[in-house]
């Protein structure tokens, strides 16, 4: 049993801002990542972060974008919480090192996404969390009080039951984990947990998310007593590459912020026009839907995004990570349009947290792709969430050291029990189970969904889940069966969510009830 101040799930924007801040205020810190320090979603990052940075523009406008991106649904005062501390966080991560773009006048080079009123997109060329990821690593790496603990797969929190002498008591005193090493299960305790452990895109066929984005920290949290909401705001990204060697390749936002357009490669029409005034600006929902309705329309297999009138040095020297890639798959975006389509790319909604990014259970907290601290609402506006990861991975990391001293404190915890299960001779099941999941998600869960399909989707999981939950009890657990566990509990949170959204509202879709009600109101699951 190892012993820390605090366990961070999670070595991504969110966990490793609460790491460092938790680290400069004395406390000894252990962060767990499932794989490599930077297997997140937050190496991944293209387009930027969002901030007030210039006259010209105001808080105001930035909160009220977030709020008409979200459809209405984001609580405004945590929309002014992290609009608000926007500067500070970017100061933060200039500080440590991040080569944010500038013009020539050495002022921040803004660039411009979907939902954006104004040029607000603080950003690294087109590989900004990259340059985030880089800095907040090498940062950790160099602090005496932080611990990485790469290749640790954390499998559930310890809680009174897990203690010699039982309680129910939901406090959250650590977690069990894998480690891939060893191939041993580790108990980690601490006084504080914070979940910093991403979004949940796998649980989808298509997604610009990483493979371990399987929802690992939602699932976790939701079996330990956290209610969590909204998780049928699942945002597909309207541009994803087209290509079948490459699955999951984005294509950054900011080229349509930077004048690209959609085109329907069979009518050569630029067809946003007839779904929205804000043409290929539009928030990221609306111009998904308007790919998907052009696809599925047609009968195509992706749409045209074009960027080549822009010149070879203008996006060359703005779009170089995708130029890079494009051009090693026969695509040179400086002549020629760009297939995409749509693709799962981020879960708006997860554990509920409030403003210190506290959960229900005591003793735990959590930040980042893995929460629904009321910033997105029913869409998230492009690059909030890197924002968030900065702003509630800092916000938990002071509460956790204002209020040390009432903290739960770990006991006793038991070690895990394996006598009961052996090695697991059908390892394909895992596999097949994994691929059905992705597949109905995607068939039944996707962009425009009806409550047939959803009923559908969720017979489906149930049996599935009985399957998981036997397999699990009778064999010992391996990474891929850890998260096949947690993406059969998201995708079933998914769906009964979806199924209680009688609207359409933001990326929740319904041709059962196209209508958006009067009111907005969150969908919040309590186990
Ligand atoms: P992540 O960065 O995803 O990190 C999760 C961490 O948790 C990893 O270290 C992982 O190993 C660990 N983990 C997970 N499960 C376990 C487990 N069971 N045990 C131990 N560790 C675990 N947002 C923007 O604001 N701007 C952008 O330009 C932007 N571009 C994007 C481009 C792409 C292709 C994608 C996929 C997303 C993009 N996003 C962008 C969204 C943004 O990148 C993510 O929401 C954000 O990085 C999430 O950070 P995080 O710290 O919450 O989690
Ligand atoms: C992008 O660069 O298009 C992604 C931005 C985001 O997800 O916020």
């Amino acid at each position: 049993m190892s012993d820390y101040d605090v366990l961070v799930i999670g070595t991504g924007a969110a966990g490793l801002t609460a790491a460092l801040t938790l680290a400069n205020c004395g406390k000894k810190v252990a962060v767990l990542a499932k794989g490599k320090l930077g297997g997140g979603a937050t190496e991944w990052a293209q387009g930027g972060i969002a901030a007030v940075l210039e006259d010209e523009d105001s808080f105001d406008n930035h909160i009220k974008d977030t709020m008409v991106a979200g459809a209405g649904l984001p609580d405004r005062d945590v929309v002014e919480f992290v609009v608000e501390r926007a500067p500070a966080a970017i100061a933060r991560l200039a500080e440590l090192g991040v080569p944010f773009n500038l013009d020539t006048d050495g002022d921040w080079h803004l660039t411009r996404e979907g939902g954006h009123s104004h040029r607000r997109i603080v950003h690294v060329h087109d590989a900004t969390g990259w340059a985030v990821a880089e800095a907040l690593e090498k940062a950790a790496v160099m602090h005496d009080n932080i611990t990485l603990l790469p290749n640790m797969v954390a499998i559930d929190l310890v809680q009174g039951r897990h203690l010699e002498d039982f309680s129910t008591s939901g406090e959250v005193y650590g977690c069990y984990a894998f480690n891939r090493g060893t191939r041993e299960i580790e108990t980690l305790c601490a006084r504080a947990t914070i979940m910093a452990s991403g979004g949940a895109g796998r649980a989808y066929q298509f997604s610009t998310a990483p493979r371990g984005a399987t929802g690992d920290g939602i699932a976790m949290a939701w079996r330990a007593g956290c209610r969590v909401s909204n998780m049928e705001f699942m945002q597909f990204h309207p541009t994803c590459l087209y290509n079948l060697q490459v699955k999951n390749f984005l294509i950054t936002e900011a080229v349509r912020g930077e004048g690209g357009i959609l085109i329907n490669p069979e009518s050569g029409e630029r067809f946003m026009k007839n779904y929205d005034e804000r043409l290929e600006l539009a928030p990221r929902d609306i111009v998904a839907r308007a790919n998907d309705a052009e696809i599925k329309r047609d009968g195509l297999d992706y749409v045209h995004l074009d960027i080549s009138h822009r010149g070879p040095e203008f996006v060359k020297e703005h779009f170089p990570t995708i130029y890079d890639k494009l051009i090693g798959l026969g695509i040179d975006i400086t002549q020629e349009p760009i297939p995409v389509v749509p693709a799962q790319h981020y879960t708006c909604g997860g554990v509920v947290v409030d403003l210190d990014g506290k959960t229900d259970a005591p003793g735990l907290y959590a930040a980042g792709e893995v929460t629904m601290s009321g910033l997105h609402g029913a869409n998230r506006l492009a690059s909030n969430s890197l924002l968030e990861c900065f702003v509630f991975g800092e916000a938990a990391a002071n509460h956790i050291c204002a209020n040390w001293d009432d903290l739960p404190k770990a006991r006793n915890v038991k070690a895990w029990d394996e006598s009961r299960v052996t090695d697991s001779d059908e390892e394909v099941v895992i596999q097949q189970v994994w691929g059905e999941i992705r597949r109905f998600m995607w068939n039944f869960v996707g962009i425009v969904r009806t409550t047939k399909r959803l009923q559908r989707a969720k017979n489906r999981v149930d049996l599935l889940r009985k399957e998981v939950d036997e397999y699990y009890s009778n064999f010992r657990v391996t990474p891929d069966l850890i998260e096949l566990r947690n993406l059969v509990e998201v995708a079933d949170l998914i769906i009964r969510s979806a199924l209680r959204r009688h609207e359409s509202r933001g990326l929740h879709y319904t041709l059962d009830y196209p209508e958006t009600d009067a009111e907005a109101v969150d969908t919040v699951l309590v186990p």
